[in-house]
């Protein structure tokens, strides 16, 4: 995406051998790039969500690994690398099909053709991701141009989204985000109600900064309103993007994906699940097995914001003798889903559905 005409992508490799990345967490106040020169920046950066978002989890630790083999590209030091950007984030399984792949590339070459493999194999997974998201903006434009043509002219499709799903979280375009942003430069009017996302913010914080700056119509709304706009006939359709969806269609996804589709259900809202294949997990049927992901009670306690002068500080919410939990994802179940839109077309969330678009991965 563009940022003052400038094209960018959320993570590349730096003409000096690093790379570099959006730092995330600085949003929407500063606009930084940070540098990662090894193996322990990487997994830093994913662990401390300076990049987030599952394919772009996925992205960092292909780099991460080439930038490991660069100081160690023996069988030990890949496994040993592979197994530390692993354990960084558990919930998004684009992490572990991001390492499988690396490993797949890698393992059988000989040690001294490694690295400069991994540079290679990281830089086509991340142009996989650009490609497989503007595919997966074409199916789902399809889907909005349906709705824009049962309205009268010019009144825009009222799109609700959760979480960033958005350019930010991928290596560009978005999953949720690219029928957004490819119906808008079409000229079909929409309007998106951002969920603000607590308790990281990532609507607040970065899809509305990500919208703003396309120029697309936006309006932030704390995380309990979606049900009373739902009601009122105030939202066409709900689209959301997926840490990791089982082989029957659940969805995991961010804290409160699963109050919005049922507030969707209970009121005939459509709910669509954006996804790379990359995001599928076969090896799971009942998203319920999806570890997910306890962060910081501070995260929960605590609201960052800009102090006059423009500092980062964080203020206190919450009474310093209550302690808080903080389950960073939830699941919500197939049947409250109204379609996946993934890079193949829109199929429903079943395993037929899933099977019929990746029958290879549907049986391997
Ligand atoms: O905790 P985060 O910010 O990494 O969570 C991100 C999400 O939940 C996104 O919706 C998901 O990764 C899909 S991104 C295309």
């Amino acid at each position: 995406m563009k940022i003052d005409g400038v094209p960018y992508r959320t993570i590349w490799p730096a003409a000096d051998g690093a790379v570099e990345i959006l730092d995330q967490t600085l949003f929407p106040h500063r606009f930084e790039i940070l540098r990662l020169t090894g193996l322990d920046e990487a997994a830093h950066a994913i662990r401390a969500m300076q990049v987030r978002g599952a394919p772009l989890i996925g992205a960092t630790a292909a780099y991460g690994l080439a930038l490991a083999l660069r100081k160690d590209a023996s069988d030990a030091g890949l496994a040993s690398a592979a197994a530390t950007l692993l354990a960084t984030r558990p919930t998004a399984v684009n992490l572990h099909w991001a390492l499988e792949r690396m490993k797949a590339a890698l393992a059988p070459l000989a040690p001294a053709e490694r690295a400069d493999a991994a540079w290679a194999e990281a830089a086509a997974l991340c142009d996989e991701d650009v490609a497989i998201n503007a595919a997966i903006g074409d199916h789902g434009l399809k889907i909005v141009e349906e709705l824009a043509a049962k309205k009268a002219p010019g009144e825009p499709v009222r799109i609700l989204t959760h979480c960033n799903a958005g350019w930010l979280a991928t290596v560009d375009w978005g999953t949720a985000t690219a029928p957004i942003y490819k119906a808008h430069d079409k000229g079909v009017p929409v309007e998106v109600w951002v969920d603000e996302t607590r308790p990281r913010n990532q609507g607040a914080f970065l899809t509305a900064w990500e919208l703003g700056r396309h120029g697309v119509p936006h309006k932030v709304i704390v995380d309990n309103a979606g049900g009373h706009l739902m009601q009122r006939g105030l939202v066409d359709m709900v689209i959301v993007g997926t840490d990791r969806t089982t082989a029957r269609g659940d969805v995991c996804n961010k804290i409160g994906t699963y109050l919005k589709a049922l507030a969707a259900h209970d009121n005939g809202v459509p709910f669509y699940v954006a996804l790379p294949s990359p995001t599928i997990d076969f090896t799971v049927d009942d998203g319920f097995e999806i570890p997910i992901e306890e962060r910081s009670g501070d995260e929960v306690s605590w609201l960052p914001g800009l102090t006059d002068a423009g500092d980062y500080t964080r203020v206190r919410l919450t009474p310093e003798t209550s302690p808080a939990a903080n389950p960073a994802f939830d699941v919500t179940p197939a049947r409250l889903v109204t379609a996946l839109v993934t890079e193949r077309g829109v199929c429903p969330a079943t395993r037929e559905g899933i099977a019929g678009l990746f029958p290879e991965r549907a049986a391997a």
